[in-house]
């Protein structure tokens, strides 16, 4: 234990007693004698904001995490006391707040287990060299309590027993357990008792975590600045945690089109037009589906953003509209270091309208990147936003360009301490003026939001698609993002698989690794183990280096080429499932990949299982993560599952081996699910849709399953031109009945489907569609288990002999 004289000598201090309390519809202020200032806002039944101030005042009330929607409103507030506590009742939780030192427990409401006590709880020291306080929380973890979350963090998905630093940080070639990297995400989810809770500390200062690594039984967290400001969100369940804070914090403003859920290729640099050119063309050759080619900075004259390299790219325009027509939309690397050069116009621009961060004392912030010495914009000034997003009209307007890049907006800064910007260099924060320490973790974050505001704005009626590799709590609102700059080794796969999962449980599902790894050269097996587990992954992206060799699916031999189609494929046919799965997640803030602790957190074997995760609702994967396996062990959660390749049905809850030679990755698919797929396309529109497949997986019992389309792009889905399709299985014994539930206005192009069924324990006698016996022209039954049936059915019954 440690004493309160011992605290004193470390300069901490606490608050003393509860003098006053004032309720103000959903918020409640404290007042303590020594002038230290709680308040509590109910933001929903479960989500708590707690906001302290030393000095009894607080600043000003300004997040660029948490969105406008985010608090709408709580009038059923109810405060009680007794003679030790105030009592904060909502219909999930009971919050105690001890009346001498505003300590706070945390109830489950329902049956009173403790979620959530404070240690020392709130105590702070004065930062004499800065001004202003390093905040802290510490908090009581019980026996047996995990943790999970925190973003980007390249170390084992259970965070216990560790300490963690947030601090957007450019981390060529990181490792397993390096800290801190690119982004900063500072909410996490705590579980005990089978219950999960969150803890998001919106507070953009350098922090930091610990998970019982100091002190075993004490989570604590704490900034170098600004305010003790966190969210306290109450599951049970962590799948309502995730979505929780992802509605606090945004989800995406809008769907991705389609194709952006495609295969992207990408490398360091492909130049001049004719290689472009020759890649995309070989694609097509070898009928590898892809959607997406890149340019990285070698497009550009002399690495100076929004200008073209004419030498290399003397047409880019007619060069766009070629590879589009081909299906290969372009992205284009923007980053935010802009060339001190008195000829470039963006540089004049900004210069002349003071757009550039500057030093404390005056001068402006002056570093190298790519270009040599640069000047960068101030993204946390809207004015500058604004300008930046304007910047792009010529890129997407006119040159047809459909996706941007933003890298190095950590931001990165070469050959330097730090390799980011001096603490003292000032930003507007939004009208909120302030140093580099509070600015850091969202600069990348505002750079993103301008170049999304850009893109929307001038791709307009089409969708935006922009990537970034920074980012801040929020950034999802905006873009998707990959894991920066990885390495071509087996422990860089197992790296990617867990930070895909991690920022998907972080509230941040459209995210993907650098496929193959981007330094140094993957061999033609681990390529293909990469393959096989990014095509499951949201945003799926080969990117290397270059200086390594060639990273395209034909780069290796013809085997590894067949097996990386057989795999972009798969995902092709499963775009319309994947699409279904990001529109839950734009919806309602479901993690598109969910670790198998968030898939089933009443078993506590998954509490420390890293490798395996559901993508969408029905479907297991386990990466293979190392050199000439023919299968592993993987861990099967509870319940039947068919494995993908053979239909064999296993019973999960135990660890179990699995086959998997290197043209097959374990795959399995829940029973009672309903897939849907397409027909396989080098590029999505390719083919129009004329007819959907249903992969129906029997289950004796019942199981519902989800369609979501729309056109793919545009916004029409906004004002309810999509097409969700519920569908209700139910199995028995000698009958198989599919229900559909169809609402929204849009009209797919197909109203047959082909039922692939997976597993029936019967032979099929007769078929009624809507109650009536299906004539044969409503439906074909082949041998092989597969139906056709051409009408858009209510109610589909598969009867056995
Ligand atoms: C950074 C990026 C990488 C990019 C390179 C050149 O290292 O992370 O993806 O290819 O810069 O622009």
């Amino acid at each position: 234990m440690i004493t309160n004289t011992e605290l004193e000598r470390k300069g901490d201090l606490f608050p003393s007693e509860i003098t006053n309390y004032e309720k103000n519809v959903d918020v409640l202020n404290f007042v303590t004698k020594n002038g230290v200032a709680l308040q509590v806002t109910i933001l929903r039944d479960s989500v708590l904001r707690f906001r302290y101030a030393t000095t009894g005042i607080f600043g000003n009330d300004f997040s660029y995490a948490i969105t406008k929607y985010a608090s709408r409103g709580y009038n059923k507030l109810e405060i009680s006391e007794d003679n030790d506590h105030y009592i904060i009742t909502t219909a999930k939780l009971i919050c105690k707040i001890d009346k001498t030192d505003l300590k706070k427990s945390i109830y489950d409401a329902a049956d009173e287990t403790l979620i959530s006590q404070d240690e020392l709880g709130f105590h702070w020291e004065e930062s004499y060299q800065y001004g202003g306080d390093i905040v802290k929380m510490s908090k009581v973890s019980p026996d047996g309590e995990s943790f999970y979350g925190l973003g980007d963090k390249p170390v084992h998905l259970n965070l216990k027993g560790k300490r963690f630093e947030n601090w957007v940080t450019d981390s060529y070639a990181y490792g397993k357990d390096t800290d801190p990297i690119y982004k900063t995400i500072p909410f996490y989810i705590g579980l005990h008792h089978k219950k999960a809770y969150g803890i998001f500390f919106d507070n953009t200062f350098r922090s930091f975590f610990d998970f019982a690594h100091e002190r075993r039984h004490i989570t604590s967290f704490w900034a170098q600045g600004g305010e003790m400001n966190y969210y306290f969100i109450y599951g049970p369940e962590m799948s309502d945690v995730v979505a929780n804070y992802t509605d606090l914090t945004g989800k995406p403003h809008q769907l991705p089109p389609l194709w952006a859920l495609g295969y992207h290729q990408c490398k360091w640099s492909y130049y001049p037009e004719s290689k472009v050119r020759e890649i995309t063309t070989k694609f097509r050759e070898l009928k590898i589906p892809c959607d997406a080619i890149y340019l990285d900075i070698d497009y550009m004259d002399g690495f100076r953003c929004f200008t073209w390299d004419s030498k290399h790219f003397p047409n880019p325009k007619k060069m766009v509209k070629e590879l589009e027509e081909d299906g290969f939309k372009t992205v284009v690397i923007i980053d935010p270091g802009i060339k001190i050069d008195m000829d470039y116009d963006v540089f004049r621009e900004a210069l002349e309208k003071d757009y550039f961060c500057k030093r404390a004392d005056g001068p402006y912030m002056k570093g190298k990147v790519w270009p040599g010495e640069c000047y960068f914009p101030d993204f946390t000034n809207p004015e500058v936003r604004e300008w930046w997003a304007n910047l792009y009209k010529e890129l997407v307007e006119e040159i047809g360009v459909r996706g941007v890049w933003n890298d190095m907006n950590e931001p990165a800064v070469m050959e330097v301490p730090g390799k980011t910007f001096p603490d003292d260099v000032r930003h507007d924060y939004d009208g909120n003026p302030c140093s580099h320490r509070k600015a850091h973790n969202v600069y990348g974050m505002q750079m993103a939001r301008a170049t999304y505001q850009g893109l929307k704005k001038f791709a307009y009626p089409k969708r935006p698609f922009a990537i970034t590799r920074a980012a801040y709590s929020g950034t999802q609102r905006y873009t998707s993002s990959w894991t920066g700059d990885n390495v071509a080794t087996w422990e860089h796969l197992w790296i990617a698989n867990v930070q895909a999962q991690r920022m998907s449980m972080s509230g941040f599902s459209f995210i993907g690794s650098d496929i193959g790894g981007f330094a140094e050269q993957p061999n033609g097996e681990l390529y293909t183990r990469w393959i096989q587990l990014g095509v499951f992954h949201p945003f799926c992206r080969t990117h290397s280096s270059g200086d390594h060799g060639d990273q395209e699916p034909w780069a290796f031999d013809e085997d590894v080429t067949d097996i990386v189609r057989k795999f972009i494929e798969i995902r092709y046919q499963l775009l319309p499932y994947l699409y279904t799965s990001f529109w839950q997640y734009a919806d309602e803030g479901i993690p598109m990949l969910k670790s198998l602790v968030l898939y089933d957190q009443e078993d506590s074997q998954t509490h420390f299982r890293t490798d395996e995760f559901v993508v969408g609702d029905h479907i297991l994967v386990c990466p293979i993560q190392e050199p000439n396996a023919k299968g592993r062990r993987m861990y099967i959660p509870r319940g039947k599952w068919y494995n993908f390749w053979n239909d064999e049905i296993v019973t999960g809850g135990k660890e179990q081996w699995v086959d998997a030679d290197i043209d097959k990755l374990p795959i399995f698919i829940k029973e009672g699910a309903i897939i849907p797929k397409y027909p396989i396309q080098q590029y999505v529109g390719e083919k129009e849709i004329e007819q959907l497949t249903l992969d129906v997986f029997y289950k004796k019992g019942k199981e519902n399953s989800t369609v979501f389309e729309d056109a793919h792009d545009g916004y029409d889905y906004i004002k309810g031109r999509y097409s969700l399709r519920n569908f209700k299985l139910t199995g028995k014994t000698n009958e198989l009945i599919i229900q559909q539930y169809k609402s929204g206005k849009y009209i797919t192009a197909y109203n047959t489907f082909k039922i692939e069924l997976h597993g029936l324990p019967f032979k099929i006698f007769k078929i009624q569609i809507d109650n009536e016996e299906a004539l044969f022209d409503d439906v074909r039954v082949n041998g092989d288990n597969t139906l056709v049936v051409t009408k858009d059915f209510s109610e589909l019954h598969i009867i056995g002999e």
